[in-house]
């Protein structure tokens, strides 16, 4: 195959480059990546030799430079993406340039140069919210109800995706995935802020009570379940991938990193909720296991234990990644703490 990646400098994009090229050393990727705050090409160090690597700078706005990264191109994997909801909050304009816009200019390109499948990842975040303590899960046939500006704007990625099967006949699939967790993640999301945050002797904040419930799903998994979409996936179908994790709240979370890091759960912060803040995610994933035989293998708390471990062993990451901007970020979203 050759493919090209949008998004390979981010986090779920850099472990699947990763993933990729240890399990298909014979293929060849593109990575297209503007470097956003979340881009970092440190995560790609162990293959930007590579022959079969190359990176391109550029936006996926851009049609001429996405005309270019497309040429010889028969897989699209399109991770790149504004990602973060509490971002979307503070300013949704980005979040519609890249998710909605940027999507569509691929698609057009795609179409041009007749690739052989779009892969488009997408959340289960544009199913909206469901009650705690409730059985109910989201599955492939969840009306949409996207409720942040961030999940809107993947919504509406996704509907043109669909579009342009139904329309022009372009092959997709896309996959509706859970929260991601594992190396590499931006330290502005829940598990490695709590991480980096406790590593640093500071609090971690909690959004209001903190019974707020996501299905967690270890990264590899993720690129696994897209390994075998990509393989084995039927054209034009949606496919949810989800985690190790039955109902899990962000306190208990924190608990559990808590005590993996020794350290007295007086760390937990209750901040101010977040606004719109969606109460649960549930993610039936027996479709792809049916269809595929793909299902989860990293068991939450022996993974989250790795995780912990790679944020130690790779401070300088971090470190770096929490410097400059991310301190303006951080003090406009949390203020003193
Ligand atoms: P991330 O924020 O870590 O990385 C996004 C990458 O996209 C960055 O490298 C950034 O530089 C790049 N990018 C952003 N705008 C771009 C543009 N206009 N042109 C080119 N590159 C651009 O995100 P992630 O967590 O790795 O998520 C990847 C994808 O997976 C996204 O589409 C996201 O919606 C989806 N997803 C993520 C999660 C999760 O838990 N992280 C869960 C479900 C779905
Ligand atoms: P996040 O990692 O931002 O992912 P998403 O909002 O896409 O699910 O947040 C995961 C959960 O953790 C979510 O319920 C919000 C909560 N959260 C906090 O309680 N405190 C924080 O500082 C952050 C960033 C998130």
């Amino acid at each position: 195959m050759k493919l090209l990646v949008t998004g390979g400098a981010g986090f779920i994009g850099s472990n699947f480059i990763l993933y990729w090229m240890k399990n298909y050393p014979q293929d060849r990727i593109v990575n297209l990546d503007n470097l956003t705050y979340a881009g970092n090409l440190e995560n790609l160090k162990e293959v930007e030799k590579n022959p079969n690597y190359k990176f391109i700078h550029g936006n996926i706005c851009n049609l001429n430079i996405v005309g270019e990264a497309m040429r010889g191109i028969d897989t699209v994997v399109h991770f790149a993406a504004e990602s973060h909801v509490d971002r979307s909050i503070l300013k949704p304009s980005d979040f519609i340039v890249t998710n909605v816009v940027g999507t569509q200019v691929l698609l057009d390109s795609a179409l041009k140069h007749k690739v052989k499948r779009f892969h488009h990842i997408s959340t289960d975040e544009v199913y909206g919210s469901l009650k705690l303590n409730d059985q109910s899960k989201f599955n492939e046939r969840t009306n949409y109800n996207p409720n942040s500006p961030y999940s809107a704007s993947k919504a509406g990625s996704d509907h043109l995706v669909k579009a342009y099967s139904e329309t022009y006949g372009l092959p997709i699939t896309i996959t509706n995935c859970s929260n991601n967790f594992g190396p590499y993640q931006f330290p502005e999301k829940f598990i490695p802020l709590a991480i980096t945050n406790i590593l640093e002797d500071k609090k971690v904040p909690v959004y209001g009570d903190g019974l707020y419930v996501r299905d967690w799903l270890y990264v590899i998994d993720h690129c696994r379940a897209i390994d075998l979409v990509l393989n084995k996936g039927k054209v034009g179908e949606t496919y949810l991938v989800g985690g190790m994790t039955d109902d899990i709240s962000n306190l208990e979370v924190v608990k559990k990193i808590l005590k993996i890091m020794g350290k007295p759960e007086s760390f937990v912060e209750h901040v101010k909720d977040r606004l719109g803040h969606d109460r649960r995610y549930a993610v039936n994933w027996s479709k792809i296991e049916k269809e595929l035989g793909w299902k989860p293998l990293h068991d939450f708390d022996e993974w989250l234990e790795k995780t912990i471990a790679w944020y130690k062993e790779n401070e300088k990451w971090w470190k770096d990644v929490k410097s400059g901007d991310y301190k303006k970020y951080y003090q406009e979203q949390y203020g003193k703490l």
